[in-house]
């Protein structure tokens, strides 16, 4: 992401130079300008500019961006044009860049692009480009990088077959159906290509062979298509490197010919249909990130589980058995996530080991017996909820686990805020304010701790006070015992706290009052007594989180419950949107404890998490677009 802005800025820089540049050359020399740009070849981007139709897009209206040709004037150099790179000694246009500039197509869009045959790079994305590419583009036989992204397209011509020096190709997010051979024709002669995304479009079938033979492929996005199966094994591939076939329809076994993939680092299967057992063979790959989230796969996990991985995600699957001890030597590991599943094993605390784990998801499978004398360094979310553990906690519980209590880092870079890489987001579903909530990329100064639905008993341990930057806390549906204790007035970060469901005694703690970030607790179902606390924290709450307390009192409690019995008739849409409202105050309350964070960033996030599909990719799909231009 840095080359990203680094790039970024100094092609705007670049450009400014050259504008300026080129303005004060024509204002000082009377003479008629001498323009690098070649006349054919400014005469072939005008004829290009008129061939669109420039419509009014929502999307880059929001993004507010500007139509790129704008800038296209007859009587200036072309090279200076916004979007426009030329060869600095002949002149030929080289890098056209149109992405998000309103462009819509008539008929015979893109015929006079034959005449920019130098053209490296072409990027058309996020546009309103509609129906059929037309064929002339396969003219562009210096094309290596090609970029599509965010169209309607849902025919690409034959002719595509010609661009034989292609090394990066995105038509995702487009329309494109049918077949794959007939969607995306044959491109066995781009032998140079590495990097190709077909992803979100509604390709079917099989994933056709000679893909694998593609001898230079490190990176295939196929996600959120519908293929159902890879076709016949194949014993190529050997060059991939990133493999994503997430949301489609696949079916049958995991095939084992993704164990010749040597090479393969990134594994992305997840949303599929996959049945059978986790193949064997995999044990010999040296995989950094594997997800088989949300299939239908049975047995156990491979005993030598990958020595490199940094994520491994099997959660919503019907795998058995234990955690395999052989996870200990992953000493990268960051995310380990077996949700939903049919594990039965004691808790894991050799995991407690690994350096690096910051997420431990154990949450609905048949994980029992005692959890204390567990010290986790860096832990930041655990969530064991909905297991079988039991027991008590020493009050000096939570001693050991730094990773809560203090985070002392900033991020600057958007990507170093989200948990995985810069490829793979890793994401997860937690409980947050009573409410399911999928955390599509997981900030990394996100802290949750769900211990619900087990068997704990005894009082909540008083050290649970020490993990300040803890945003959730989740000890509901257990036996705990005694009082709430007054040390979680100094969880300063908390926005989200229920421990309803148990045993509790005693007073509320006025302590939680102060704590400004919270806003859901939830209390019902204990055996509380006394004043309920004021402050407006409190006065936001619902009754029904005093629920089931007969001992409960106050003023203030009266006032939270006494609107209980007037509801509107449209209910419903209402509380859906003081849901979203939630959400979103909530994530203003983290940027409020993450100093040095700009502000961008973390509206970016909301708009990651929760605002419509297109707003999703655009920064991870130029950024890969100018990393890949950058290598050469
Ligand atoms: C641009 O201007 C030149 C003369 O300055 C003219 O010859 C040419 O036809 C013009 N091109 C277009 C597309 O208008
Ligand atoms: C373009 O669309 C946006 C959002 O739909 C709208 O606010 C804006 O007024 C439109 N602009 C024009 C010139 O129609
Ligand atoms: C474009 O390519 C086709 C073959 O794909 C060829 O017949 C045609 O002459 C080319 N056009 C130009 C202007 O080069
Ligand atoms: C593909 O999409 C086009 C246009 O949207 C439609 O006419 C055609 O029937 C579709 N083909 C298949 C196989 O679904
Ligand atoms: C792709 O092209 C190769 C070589 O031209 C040919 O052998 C193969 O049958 C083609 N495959 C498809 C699916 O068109
Ligand atoms: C593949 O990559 C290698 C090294 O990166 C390069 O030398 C070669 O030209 C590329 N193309 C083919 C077809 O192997
Ligand atoms: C997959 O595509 C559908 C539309 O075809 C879209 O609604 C959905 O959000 C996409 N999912 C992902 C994960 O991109
Ligand atoms: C996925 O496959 C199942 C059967 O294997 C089929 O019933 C379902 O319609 C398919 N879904 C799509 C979107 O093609
Ligand atoms: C877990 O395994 C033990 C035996 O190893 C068995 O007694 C117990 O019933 C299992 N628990 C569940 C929930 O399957
Ligand atoms: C692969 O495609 C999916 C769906 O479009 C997208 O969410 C994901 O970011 C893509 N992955 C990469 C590495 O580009
Ligand atoms: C809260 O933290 C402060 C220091 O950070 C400590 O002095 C105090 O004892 C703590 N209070 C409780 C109730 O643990
Ligand atoms: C209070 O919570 C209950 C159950 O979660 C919900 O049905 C009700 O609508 C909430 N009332 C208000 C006023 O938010």
């Amino acid at each position: 992401m840095k080359g990203f802005w680094n790039l970024t800025s100094t092609i705007s820089f670049t450009l400014s130079i050259l504008f300026l540049f080129g303005y004060n050359y024509e204002d000082v020399s009377a003479v008629p300008t001498k323009h690098l740009c070649r006349p054919d070849q400014r005469d072939a981007l005008l004829q290009f500019k008129n061939e669109f139709e420039v419509l009014n897009s929502s999307f880059a209206y929001h993004l507010m961006r500007h139509p790129k040709t704008e800038s296209w004037r007859n009587n200036s150099d072309c090279c200076t044009w916004e979007g426009i790179k030329c060869n600095v000694k002949s002149g030929e246009v080289i890098e056209l860049d149109l992405s998000c500039s309103y462009l819509g197509g008539r008929e015979n869009i893109l015929s006079s692009i034959i005449d920019l045959s130098y053209l490296t790079f072409l990027d058309l994305s996020w546009n309103l480009l509609s129906g059929q590419i037309p064929s002339s583009i396969g003219n562009l036989s210096h094309l290596t990088h090609l970029n599509l992204n965010f169209n309607q397209i849902s025919e690409i011509p034959s002719s595509f077959g010609n661009l034989n020096q292609l090394t990066s190709l995105d038509v995702s997010i487009n329309k494109l159906n049918g077949s794959f051979s007939i969607a995306l024709l044959n491109l066995t002669k781009s032998q140079n290509m590495e990097w190709l995304d077909i992803s979100n479009n509604k390709i079917k079938g099989q994933v056709p062979g000679w893909l694998w033979t593609l001898p230079n492929l490190t990176d295939l996005n196929l996600s959120n298509n519908t293929f159902t199966g890879f076709g016949n094994s194949m014993k190529h591939g050997l060059s991939m490197e990133q493999l994503f076939a997430s949301n489609n329809n696949f079916t049958g076994n995991i095939p084992s010919f993704i164990c010749d993939l040597r090479g393969l680092s990134i594994l992305d299967l997840s949303n599929n249909n996959f049945s059978g057992v986790i193949p064997p063979c995999m044990e010999n790959l040296y995989l950094t990130v594997l997800s088989l989230r949300q299939n239908r796969l049975h047995g156990g996990l491979p005993e030598n589980i990958f020595v490199l991985l940094t994520t491994l995600d099997v959660g919503h699957n019907k795998l058995t058995g234990k955690l395999p001890k052989s996870l200990i030597y992953s000493f990268r590991l960051e995310v380990l996530n077996v949700e939903s599943n049919f594990f039965n094993d004691t808790f894991p605390f050799w995991l407690s080991s690994l350096p690096q784990l910051k997420i431990l998801v154990l949450r609905s499978n048949a994980f029992h017996g005692p959890i204390d004398h567990t010290s986790f360094p860096k832990l930041q979310i655990v969530d064991i909820s909905h297991n079988h553990f039991n027991g008590s906690l020493p009050s000096d519980y939570f001693e050991r686990w730094s990773g809560m209590s203090s985070l002392g880092t900033t991020y600057d870079q958007p990507d170093e805020m989200y948990m995985g890489d810069s490829y793979y987001q890793d994401s997860m579903v937690l409980m947050n304010k009573g409410l399911e909530m999928e955390l599509v990329r997981i900030l990394k100064i996100y802290t949750a701790l769900d211990f619900s639905g087990n068997k704990f008993e005894g009082e909540i341990p008083r050290s649970i006070g020490l993990l300040k930057e803890l945003h959730v806390l989740n000890l509901s549906n257990n036996a705990f015992t005694g009082h709430i204790p007054s040390s979680m007035g100094n969880l300063t970060a908390l926005e989200s706290l229920d421990v309803s469901q148990n045993q509790l005694s005693g007073e509320i703690p006025q302590e939680l009052g102060s704590l400004s970030f919270l806003s859901y607790m939830n209390f019902s179902h204990n055996q509380l007594t006394g004043l309920v606390p004021g402050g407006t924290q409190f006065q936001r709450l619902n009754c029904t989180s005093f629920d089931g307390n007969p001992g409960l009192s106050g003023p203030s409690l009266d006032e939270i419950c006494r609107n209980i019995h007037i509801s509107t008739p449209h209910e419903t849409p209402q509380s859906e949107e003081e849901e979203e409202e939630e959400v979103l105050s909530w994530i203003a309350a983290v940027i409020g404890v993450i100093p040095g964070i700009a502000f961008g960033w973390v509206i970016g996030y909301i708009l990651f998490s929760y605002k419509p599909e297109w707003f999703i990719n655009p920064f991870a799909r130029n950024k890969r677009r100018i990393s890949s231009t950058t290598t050469h």
